[in-house]
Order: structure tokens, then sequence, then C-alpha cells
């Protein structure tokens, strides 16, 4: 049986406490398996459809999972993007293929279905968006109410409908997500909701499948695995897995772990810049990928030690470089994905243009939602429909041909 264990004292607590930070040092706990104990079979699982459940040995859910078949996202090789780069072996996992259409559902179904295995009736969250989206989701597939905290106005409008739709209460602060967090972590202490937030342990178990399936699409560990980063919860949470695969001697080496943010919003960049022991939490954190605008990342320390242990870089790029990856993918590549996603092949352009890594590398891009969370910052870089009168002579001169 697994159990809790404090990320920095190792403190440890048993499966089932309901806690989210250790009682002896307040850092964050992560999930241990015993994993000399535990039967793992490459066989068995390239057997099942790719998926978050593929790997359940390696997952805290012993109940029926609360699922809607998450995971088992495309891999696409961004061959025109690629050869613009120089580089031949580009790839972008599309998360945006997930259930709510972000990867924030491989965590849900783990978190959800925890949260009914602990026999908690309620849920919440804070989020720049697709948490909330995700949330509303699983806890409307589990039949429990679930209470989610947002910035007001820095939410893109498709993940608000989601949340909306999907039966969440929506409450919108006069704050942002570094305090909308604070508020629902307490509000989650002081009157037993279930937090899923990234400070929960169980919900980025289910994050880690991304690394898996990399892996397993690729049919080899990938030199670099890039991720844009906010909380910091999904690169802490795809090193972690692949430390237990390699423990599990499944895989003999491990990825690059390379975090990118937002020019606006960059204190985990920071600190690997200044080699500092943690992050400087930012006050005022600004992008046009609302997704990742994060001044204080729960799980910075985490991603410090994934990027320096794997000898990755963290970096940043500008709101500019962002949209234009962001079309640069919908257009040459046809994948849709929102702002904060395009973050992670942005960075690796610049990264290329700077010289700073390997043009031969096998780069896995994790593209983290899909296009249609946030219309209204892709309506505003497209030119708008062109709108005629019903007949053909207006139709041949909207598209300048000859009658
Ligand atoms: N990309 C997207 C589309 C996201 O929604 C997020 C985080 C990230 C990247 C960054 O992941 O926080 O694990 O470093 N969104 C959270 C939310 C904060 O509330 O939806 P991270």
């Amino acid at each position: 049986m697994y159990h809790l264990a404090c990320v920095s004292c190792g403190a440890t607590y048993p499966a089932d406490e309901i806690i989210y930070n250790c009682k002896k040092c307040g850092h964050l706990l992560a999930v241990k398996y015993p994993l000399d104990t535990i039967t793992v079979s490459k066989k068995v699982w390239d057997k099942r459809p790719l998926s978050v459940w593929r790997y359940k040995e390696l997952l805290p859910v012993r109940i029926d999972p609360i699922s809607l078949q998450e995971g088992g996202t495309p891999l696409y090789h961004l061959k025109r993007l690629g050869d613009e780069m120089g580089l031949k072996h580009l790839y972008a996992k599309h998360e945006g293929m997930n259930p709510s259409g972000s990867f924030k559902d491989r965590g849900m179904t783990v978190g959800v279905s925890m949260a009914i295995q602990l026999k908690k009736t309620s849920v919440a969250c804070a989020s720049t968006g697709n948490t909330s989206a995700s949330l509303a989701v699983y806890a409307a597939k589990a039949g429990i109410p679930a209470i989610v905290l947002l910035p007001a106005g820095k939410v893109a409008v498709g993940k608000v409908a989601q949340a909306l739709m999907h039966g969440a209460k929506v409450i919108s602060i006069r704050g942002n997500f570094d305090r909308a967090l604070e508020m629902v972590h307490e509000l989650c202490l002081s009157h037993g909701l279930y937090l899923l937030n990234s400070i929960n342990p169980y919900r980025l178990e289910g994050q880690k499948t991304i690394g898996f399936e990399s892996i397993d699409q690729l049919g080899d560990v990938p030199d670099r695995i890039v991720l844009p980063v906010g909380n910091a919860g999904n690169i802490s949470a795809v090193y972690k897995g692949l430390l237990e695969l390699q423990e599990l001697d499944l895989i003999d080496s491990l990825p690059m772990m390379t975090g990118i943010q937002a020019v606006g919003s960059a204190p985990v960049v920071r600190a690997i810049r200044e080699n500092l022991p943690e992050v400087i939490a930012e006050t005022n954190p600004e992008t046009v990928a609302t997704a990742i605008r994060i001044g204080a990342p729960v799980n910075g320390e985490k991603a410090l030690v994934a990027i320096r242990k794997t000898g990755g870089i963290a970096e940043t790029v500008t709101d500019d470089e962002i949209l234009r990856m962001q079309r640069d993918l919908a257009r040459k590549e046809g994948i849709g994905v929102e702002p904060a996603s395009a973050a992670s092949v942005a960075g690796i352009r610049k990264l290329v243009e700077t010289g700073d890594i390997d043009r031969n590398e096998r780069i896995v891009c994790v593209v983290t939602g899909h296009l249609l969370k946030d219309p209204d910052t892709v309506i505003k870089q497209c030119e708008p429909p062109t709108e005629i009168d019903a007949d053909l002579p207006s139709l041949l001169s909207a598209l300048h041909l000859s009658s």
C-alpha cells in the first residue's frame, strides 16, 4: 500500500489522511509507492488502451474510477514547424484533446476518484480556468457538488462557460489566482471540502501519465519534455512519474525537463537563472496566456528540482511570441491550442535561436489546452469574416475573382 511523504523533510502520513501540507515543516506531500513490491509489466501496459488508466498500478485509486476516457491524446510530429526551426524530431502532445479540453482531466479523474474513495462529499478549487472546468466536469460525473474560485475578469470565456454548464458553483473574486488559492485552501480546511488544486498529491498522480504516454507513443524516452509552467504542478508531476519508471527499470534515462513561462509571469525562470534555492513570488503577474498568470507557484520548488536534476532549461517567452506560435500551430500544423499551450513550442523556437538546444534532440512539447478555451484571444488576432450580400457577384468580388 502507498503512503504520503513530505517532499522536503520526508515525514510520512497514511494514505487516507486528508492533508495537503506536512504537519512538521509545511511543505507539500507526494504519494510514495512501495516500488520494490509493485509488479508492473510493460507487456501488460501495452495491451491496454493508451489512457491514464493504462498505468493503474502506479496510481492511487482502488475503486472504479470516475472516468470520461481521459488521456490517450495524440502525439503529433511537427513536420513543417520542425523544418522551419531545423528540428527533425519535434513533437506536440495535444492535451487539448482530453474530455474537457485540457490536461487537467488526467488529474481530475484521479483526484475526484480519490475524493469518492476517501468518502468526501464535495470538492473545490481555485483556478485560472482549466482546473475549474475539469473539476466541474468530473464532479458532475461523480454526482457531487463543486465550488470553484476564479480571478474576476481574468479567465477565458470557454472555461467559465464549462464550469457554469457542468453545474459548479462559480465564484469570481476581486483578486488574482494566488489569492483565490489561499482562500479556497482555508475554506477546505475549515469546512471539510476536498481541495483539488495541485497541492493535492493525488491529483498530480494522474498528470504524470503525460510522460508515460509520451514514451509509449515515441517508443523511447524523449531527450526533452517541454511544458508551460504556471503553478508548476504539471512539470513536477511528469518528473515524479519518470523517476518512478526509472526506479522500476522501465527507462534508463530521463528527459531534460524544460519549463516555459510568460515574461510577465516568470518566477520559476527567475529562480533558475539566478540560481535561487526557492522561488520568489511575483505580486502582479500579467500575460495574455491567462492560464499561466500565476505569481506564487505552489509547486515551484519541486519544479526547480525537476529542471536542475535533469539538466533542463527554464526560459521565458513574450506575449507576442506566444501568440505568433499559437497562429503557427493552427495554420502550419492544424493544431488548435490556447495561448498558454503555445508557450511550450514558442519556448523551443527561442531556445533553438539562442543555440541552447541541440537540433538532433527528440523534443516533446506538451500543448496543454484547446484553442476553443479562449475564443476571444483568437478572434482578436484574426481578420473578421467578410460579410456580403447573398448573391454570386458579391461572392466573386469578395474573393477577388472575375465574373
Ligand atoms: N497550460 C494550461 C492550459 C493551464 O491551464 C495551466 C494551468 C498550465 C499550462 C500550467 O500548469 O499550473 O501545472 O504549471 N492552469 C491552472 C488552472 C493553474 O487553474 O487551470 P501548472
